[in-house]
């Protein structure tokens, strides 16, 4: 039995789309044809912010195109790109302090811990709380709390204080890779064996072999050598 249709608003257009589609999907349906707003379609991009209201709700809210199932009545308009402050920085001159944030992001001091960017964040990342890490300095929990950002903008574009929390994260998750986050010791001796020329000769050896040679070795290598 096919689906009843049900009626939403694209950029202020009204379209009849099967109510089990993503507003992703939906769009497509209605004929659009997605060349920004679209990545990788399962959520982890963070291409195809949207926002949208339904009717008899005054409320805006928040979603990834590719991960919301379309309502009735639903007003959609898509964020494919939001122009928020990023700060040209060499990460090779920073320091890992609070000082380096509140240089690169003045605004930084302009949160109003309103919780407006918690709501907006399709991933539940608690943004309003590593922003206040973030002013006491804690580039590390920083890093940690704001791990699964896709970079969607949406806490941004909702933010009474215009703060650039998602690339202020990614400013701490930076300085932490490369000044804080413990060294990987067997990675240095790795690389060092590789500059030590250790690895030539198998390389050249690997180089020499035909298409139907290698899909051999690959198949036969050890998956976890005891
Ligand atoms: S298309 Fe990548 S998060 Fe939606």
């Amino acid at each position: 039995m096919s689906e009843e249709l049900i009626s939403i608003y694209i950029m202020g257009k009204r379209y009849e789309v099967p109510p089990s589609l993503t507003i992703m999907k939906a769009m497509e349906y209605a004929g659009y044809k997605l060349v920004r707003g679209v990545g990788c379609r399962g959520g982890f991009c963070g291409a195809c912010a949207t926002v949208y209201r339904t009717a008899g709700d005054y409320r805006l809210k928040v979603a990834l195109a590719c991960q919301t199932v379309v309502e009735p009545e639903m007003y959609i308009a898509q964020i494919p790109f939001f122009p928020a402050e990023r700060a040209p920085y060499k990460l090779d001159e920073l320091e890992p302090t609070f000082e380096t944030l509140v240089q690169i992001y003045p605004e930084l001091l302009r949160c109003l811990s309103c919780g407006t960017c918690t709501k907006s964040c399709p991933q539940d990342i608690d943004v309003k709380d590593y922003m206040a890490k973030a002013m006491r300095g804690d580039i590390a929990a920083v890093a940690d709390q704001s791990f699964d950002c896709i970079m969607c903008g949406l806490c941004t574009a909702r933010c009474p204080a215009e703060e650039a929390q998602y690339n202020i994260a990614i400013l701490c998750r930076r300085l932490y890779g490369k000044y804080l986050a413990p060294k990987a010791e067997h990675l240095s001796e790795r690389v060092a064996e590789i500059e030590a020329g250790k690895f030539d000769e198998p390389m050249r050896e690997i180089r020499s072999l035909s298409d139907e040679e290698l899909r051999q070795r690959y198949n036969e290598r050890d998956i976890e050598p005891a």
